[in-house]
C-alpha cells in the first residue's frame, strides 16, 4: 500500500466533469489528483453524440434542468456559460456546428473533445492515476483519505465526480452516492432517463412490427404537481420493445412507473376535422388520405385501425381529432440503465452550496456532474452541466 503525499484536492472519476475539474482547480496553482477506475479517461465523451460529442448547447438555461430544486443549477450555469466553453473549444481550434436546436457538435470527433481535457489537465499539472477504483473514503484531521484498488490518498479537498448509473458497461458504479451516503447525504432516488420506453405484451404486438418508422410529434405529460408541463417537439420512433426518438426521450426524464405519456401525432394541423364540411367525404379512406400527410403510410394505417370511430359523424370526427392530438400511450417501463443516456436523481441538492457544489455539512466535499441530482435535457445540456458545476466547484477549492 502507498504512503500518500497531501494533495490539495483528489477528484474521482475522469469523466467530462471530473477532468475539467481538475484541469480548472491545477490551473490555479493547487496539486490535484485525478483517480479514475477505467483504462482511460472520458469513455462517455467518446461515445457522445454519435461519436462527435454535443459538448453544449447555446440556449442553456435553468430553465433546461429537472431537479427537486429548480433554482439550484441556476448559480453554476451563470457563472460558466455554453460561450465559455464555446471560447475554450475555438481556442483548441475544434471545428464544429449546430445541428439543431441549439446543439453544438463536433464536426470531426467527440476523442478532439477529449484530448482537450487531457490536454488542458496536462497543462495545469494534474496528476492521473487510471485503472484505480475508488472504493470508500473517510474524513481525517487535515481533510480526506480515500481508499482504492490501488493504495490509499490523502488530500484537503474531494470532488466526487464519478457520475449516474447510466451504462454499466462504461463503468457506471454507485460510488459517488455510496459516498454521500456514508457522510450523512440524502440521495433523491436515481432513476434512468433519457431512455427509451418499453410497451407491455399487447402494445408491443400492436406496434413492433412497425420499428424503424418515425414521425414529428409533440411528447408531453399528464400536467405536473409543480412547474410547467413539459412538451417536445420532436421525432418519435417505434422500436422493436416499444418507443423512442428524441422526443420520447426527453419525455422519459419526467416519467413515473404507471403514467401516461400523451403524443400530438400531427402538431398544429387540422387533420381530420375538413371532414366536417358540407359535401366533404367521411369515411376510412378518406380519414387515411388525411392522416397519410402526416404519418408514414403504415404508421397512419395502424393509429385508423386501432383508433377509428364507428361512425363519421360529426361528434365522432371531433373526437378522433382530440385523440390525435392527445394520444395517450402507457409504457410498461424503460429499457433501464443499460440504454439511459442519464441518471436523473442522485446526491440532494438540498445537502449542496450551489456556488461551491460543497456538502454544506462537510466542507471540503464537493459532488459535481450527473451524481448531483440535476439532470439536462437531450442535447448538450448534460455536458453544459458537467462542465459549470465542475468549474464552480474547483472556483471554490
Ligand atoms: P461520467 O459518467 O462521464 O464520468 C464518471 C467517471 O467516473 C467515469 O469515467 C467512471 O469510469 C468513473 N468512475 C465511476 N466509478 C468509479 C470508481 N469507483 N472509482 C473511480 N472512478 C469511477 N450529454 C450531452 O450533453 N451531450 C451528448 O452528446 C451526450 N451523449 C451521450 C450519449 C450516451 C450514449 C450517453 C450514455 C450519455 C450521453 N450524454 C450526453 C450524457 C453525458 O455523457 C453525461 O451527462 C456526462 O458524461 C456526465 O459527466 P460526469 O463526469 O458527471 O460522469
Amino acid at each position: 500500500m502507498s504512503t500518500t503525499p497531501i494533495y490539495d484536492c483528489i477528484v474521482l472519476g475522469a469523466g467530462a466533469a471530473g477532468m475539467f475539474c481538475a484541469a480548472q482547480a491545477g490551473a490555479r496553482g493547487l496539486r490535484v489528483l485525478l483517480l479514475e477506475a477505467g483504462e482511460r479517461a472520458g469513455r462517455k465523451i467518446l461515445i457522445s453524440g454519435g461519436g462527435r460529442c454535443n459538448f453544449t448547447n447555446i440556449h442553456a438555461g435553468p430553465a433546461n434542468y429537472l431537479s427537486e430544486n429548480p433554482h439550484f443549477a441556476k448559480s453554476a450555469l451563470a457563472r460558466y456559460t455554453p460561450r465559455d466553453f464555446i471560447t475554450l473549444v475555438e481556442k483548441y481550434r475544434i471545428p464544429y456546428h449546430e445541428k439543431t436546436l441549439g446543439q453544438l457538435f463536433c464536426d470531426g470527433s467527440a476523442q478532439q473533445i477529449v484530448s482537450l481535457l487531457e490536454t488542458e489537465c496536462r497543462n495545469s499539472n494534474v496528476e492521473t492515476k487510471l485503472r484505480t477504483a475508488v472504493e470508500r473514503m473517510e474524513q481525517t484531521d487535515t481533510g480526506f483519505r480515500v481508499h482504492t484498488s490501488a493504495g490509499e490518498f490523502t488530500a484537503r479537498n474531494v470532488v466526487v465526480a464519478t457520475g449516474g448509473l447510466s451504462i454499466p458497461k462504461l463503468g457506471a458504479t454507485g460510488v459517488g452516492y455510496d459516498i454521500a451516503r456514508s457522510f450523512g447525504l440524502r440521495i433523491v432516488e436515481p432513476r434512468a432517463a433519457l431512455v427509451p420506453f418499453t410497451l407491455s405484451d399487447t402494445e408491443r404486438e400492436l406496434w413492433c412490427d412497425l420499428s424503424g418508422l418515425s414521425a414529428e410529434a409533440i411528447a408531453t405529460t399528464a400536467p405536473q404537481k409543480k412547474g410547467p408541463t413539459p412538451k417536445f417537439r420532436e421525432k418519435i420512433l417505434i422500436t422493436h420493445r416499444g418507443w423512442s426518438g428524441p422526443a420520447v426521450l426527453q419525455i422519459s426524464s419526467y416519467w413515473r412507473q404507471g403514467e401516461v405519456v400523451l403524443f400530438d401525432l400531427a402538431p398544429t394541423a387540422n387533420v381530420f376535422t375538413p371532414m366536417l364540411a358540407a359535401n366533404h367525404r367521411r369515411d376510412d379512406a378518406t380519414a387515411f388520405a388525411l392522416l397519410r400527410a402526416h404519418l408514414p403510410q403504415r404508421m397512419a394505417e395502424r393509429w385508423l385501425y386501432e383508433n377509428a370511430p364507428p361512425d363519421w359523424k360529426n361528434t365522432s370526427i371531433t373526437k378522433l381529432e382530440e385523440r390525435l392530438h392527445a394520444w395517450p400511450v402507457t409504457p410498461a417501463g424503460t429499457e433501464g440503465f443499460a440504454k439511459a443516456e442519464v441518471t436523473a436523481g442522485g446526491v440532494s441538492t438540498t445537502e449542496l452550496d450551489s456556488t461551491t457544489m460543497q456538502a454544506k455539512k462537510v466542507p471540503g466535499l464537493a459532488f459535481i456532474g450527473e451524481v448531483v441530482d440535476v439532470t439536462g435535457w437531450l442535447g448538450g445540456y448534460n455536458f453544459q452541466w458537467a462542465w459549470a458545476s465542475a468549474h464552480a466547484a474547483a472556483m471554490a477549492l
